[in-house]
C-alpha cells in the first residue's frame, strides 16, 4: 500500500479506567504499521464515521454492559456506520476466562451492544482487560479486589495486572487489514 490509495480507518473508543485507550492506540499502531491511515478518537468527540473506509470501535464493561460513550457514539451515527464496514473490540474481566460460560456472557454483553444500535460488525473480538489497582480509590480497588478474588484472578493490590494478551491484539489488527484489503480500496 502506498500513501496514494492507503486506507483511512478510525479507531472510536471510550475507557473508563484507561486499558481500554491503551488497547485502541496498540491496534492503531499495528494498522499504521500495515500501511492505513489511522485516526484515534475518544467516543464523546470522535468524528463521523461517514469519511472513512473502515471503523473499528472498542469500549469496556462495566458493571454488565457497554459503556454508555461507546454506545451514544454507535447510536447517534446508526446510519453512516451501516455504510461502512466495523470492527468492534470489547474489553472485560469476563474474557480473562475461556470457558463456555464466559464466553457466552462476554457474547451476551456484545449482543446486548448490537440490538441496541443497531450495529452490525464484520468483525468482532473480545479481549481480556486489567485490573488497575493503583489506578482506583479505595472502595473500588476493594470491590475489585473482591470480585477479582471470587473469580481466581489476581489479588495484589500494590500493583496493576494486564490480563490482555497483546498477540490476540495483534492478530485482530492484522484481522482488520485484511478486511480493509478485500474491499480494494
Ligand atoms: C467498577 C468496575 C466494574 C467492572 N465490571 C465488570 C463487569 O461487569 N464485567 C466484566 O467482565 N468486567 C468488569 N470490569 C473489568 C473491566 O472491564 C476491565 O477492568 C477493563 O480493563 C476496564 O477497561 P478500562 O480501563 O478501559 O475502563 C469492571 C471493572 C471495574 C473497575
Amino acid at each position: 500500500m502506498n500513501a496514494v490509495n492507503a486506507p483511512n480507518l478510525l479507531v472510536v473508543y471510550h475507557s473508563v479506567d484507561g486499558h481500554t485507550a491503551r488497547i485502541a492506540e496498540r491496534i492503531a499502531q499495528q494498522l499504521r504499521t500495515g500501511g492505513a491511515i489511522v485516526s484515534v478518537a475518544e467516543a464523546s468527540v470522535a468524528p463521523s464515521p461517514a469519511k472513512f473506509d473502515v471503523v473499528v470501535a472498542g469500549d469496556p464493561i462495566h458493571a454488565g454492559q457497554h459503556t454508555k460513550e461507546l454506545t451514544a457514539y454507535l447510536t447517534e451515527h446508526a446510519a453512516a456506520l451501516r455504510q461502512v464496514p466495523v470492527a468492534l473490540f470489547q474489553v472485560s474481566l469476563t474474557s480473562a476466562d475461556r470457558d463456555p460460560e464466559h464466553q457466552a456472557t462476554a457474547g451476551g454483553y456484545v449482543e446486548q451492544l448490537t440490538s441496541a444500535t443497531g450495529l452490525e460488525p464484520r468483525l468482532v473480538a473480545r479481549f481480556a482487560g486489567a485490573l488497575r489497582y493503583t489506578a482506583y480509590g479505595r472502595l473500588k480497588r476493594a470491590f475489585m479486589r473482591r470480585i477479582a478474588a471470587s473469580g481466581g484472578h489476581a489479588t495484589d493490590t500494590s500493583i496493576d495486572h494486564v490480563l490482555t494478551d497483546w498477540d490476540e491484539v495483534d492478530g485482530f489488527a492484522n484481522d482488520i487489514l485484511q478486511l480493509t484489503r478485500s474491499l480494494a480500496i
